[in-house]
Order: C-alpha cells, then sequence, then structure tokens
C-alpha cells in the first residue's frame, strides 16, 4: 500500500515512528480530494500531529476517564460506528491509512449520533506507540486486514511477532485483542505470536462467526465480513488477551 507518509524504521527517543504531512506539503495536493477533505473537517477527524499530541493523554481529549477502545483499518466504518453508538460509555479510536475511509467512517458516526465518544485519525497502525503511551488501550480491534498473501509482500502484514510485541506494551493488563479476518494466514499469525509470547494468552478462536457467533459474543458485521459472508466462505475470529502484570 502508499502509505504516503513516512515511516522511520528505528526511531530515535521521542522520535515519531510515521509522519503525514500537510496537504500544502504534497506535490499533487488534489490528486485525493479526501485528503483536504480530512484536513479541514475537525472532530471526529483528528490531524496526524494533534493525535500524536494525546499520546497518554486521551482521557482528556474525550474530556473523561473512560476505557479507551481502538480499532485499526476502520475501512467504511460500519463496525466501528455501530460500536461507538451501542457503547457510548468508551472512548472509541479509528485509526485508518486512507483518507475516504476516514471521512466515510466520519459521516457514519454522524449519522449514528456517536461522534462525542468517537475520534478518528488518518494514521498507520503499524505505527501505534506514536499514538499510545504503555497501557493506555482498553481493547483492540482488528477486522479483516489486509492479507498481503504473495510471500514477497509478507513484510506489510499488520500482524505478526513485531506487532505483538508493541501491543504487550500499549495494551493494558486483561485487555483484549479481538481479530475478525477472512485469511487463515493472519488466524495462524495472531495465534502463534500469542502463544509463543508471555504476555498473552488465547481466550477463543471461531473458525466460521456464522456459524458459530464471536467468541466474544457480540458482532456488528463489517463490509468486508457482508462480502465474505455473501460469498458463503467462513469469517474466523480469534480473541487474545494481555495478561495482567
Ligand atoms: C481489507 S480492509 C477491511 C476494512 C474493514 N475493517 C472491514 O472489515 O470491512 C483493510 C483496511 O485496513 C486499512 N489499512 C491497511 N493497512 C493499514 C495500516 N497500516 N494502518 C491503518 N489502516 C490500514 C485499509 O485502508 C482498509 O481500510
Amino acid at each position: 500500500m502508499a502509505r504516503r507518509g513516512k515511516r522511520t524504521k528505528d526511531p530515535k527517543p521521542g522520535e515519531r515512528v510515521w509522519q503525514d504531512k500537510p496537504p500544502d506539503a504534497y506535490d499533487l495536493p488534489d490528486l485525493n480530494p479526501y485528503l483536504k477533505v480530512c484536513w479541514d473537517y475537525g472532530r471526529p477527524i483528528l490531524r496526524s500531529d494533534d493525535a500524536a499530541a494525546c499520546r497518554g493523554r486521551w482521557a482528556q481529549e474525550f474530556g473523561r476517564g473512560a476505557p479507551l477502545h481502538v480499532e485499526v483499518g476502520v475501512g467504511n466504518g460500519f463496525f466501528f460506528a455501530g460500536m461507538a453508538e451501542q457503547h457510548p460509555d468508551r472512548n472509541w479510536l479509528g485509526v485508518e491509512i486512507r483518507f475516504k475511509r476516514v471521512w466515510l467512517t466520519a459521516r457514519k458516526l454522524r449519522a449514528a449520533g456517536a461522534e462525542a465518544q468517537a475520534r478518528l485519525v488518518r494514521y498507520d497502525g503499524g505505527a501505534l506507540p506514536d499514538l499510545f503511551a504503555p497501557g493506555e488501550i482498553d481493547a483492540l480491534y482488528i477486522n479483516h486486514p489486509d492479507p498481503w498473501p504473495r510471500g514477497k509482500h509478507a513484510k506489510n502484514r499488520l500482524l505478526g511477532p513485531e506487532f505483538m510485541d508493541t501491543c504487550a506494551v500499549l495494551l493494558a493488563g486483561g485487555a483484549q485483542l479481538r481479530l475478525k479476518t477472512d485469511h487463515r494466514i493472519n488466524v495462524d499469525a495472531l495465534v502463534e505470536a500469542a502463544e509463543a509470547h508471555p504476555s498473552y494468552r488465547v481466550l477463543g478462536l471461531s473458525e466460521d462467526i456464522r456459524a458459530e457467533g464471536t467468541p466474544w459474543g457480540e458482532d456488528i458485521v463489517t463490509n468486508y465480513q457482508r462480502k465474505f459472508y455473501e460469498r458463503g466462505e467462513p469469517v474466523f475470529a480469534v480473541q487474545v488477551e494481555r495478561v495482567d502484570g
């Protein structure tokens, strides 16, 4: 994926892993009209620098202390807006790399009347330490992450040992990571990484959500999930806990 942002492999202390830039710093700022739309939208969309400034103080941004629930890769926002609407007692942050999808999700939040309890940022989900202090995330949702099935693209996959090391720091004790995916590779990557890591335990796995439900009970069908249901293909779910201590 073209991230059109800069990722630093070995950031110095205090340096951010990922940097976006304002529209006028792009060579062709009008190429993607949603770039400026997101920049000018205002809350619930935060500019990337403003979101990074919330690191360690998300409760202040929301104006209240509440569990911080984060979704990476919100896509068109059906799940994110639905969850924010159903659980207004939580603070919700959606992280998405594509401008248009950030905007689509913002519109769904507005339609659902769920803007107060939610924020969105166009950011690279592989750079979560820029956005969260250790132990700041109370729940993490990842739905249908891009599979990158070809070996030479495997380095682009979100899930794996490096991401799980990062999450072991950022998730609070007892926090859950909940994955839904159409791709077996993602299930195996998460389960293997969690089982190999002393900070995690796998709480549940569903081989077919439509038949078995999710291991955690509730569900809001995402855009991609619906597509796989329509094709008659299974959608998997994995529930992992960051153990206390
Ligand atoms: C296959 S789509 C799934 C969308 C949605 N979660 C769903 O289930 O319908 C993957 C989503 O993740 C986003 N994405 C991919 N890589 C990302 C990254 N590094 N950081 C944030 N979002 C990312 C894509 O732009 C896309 O919206």
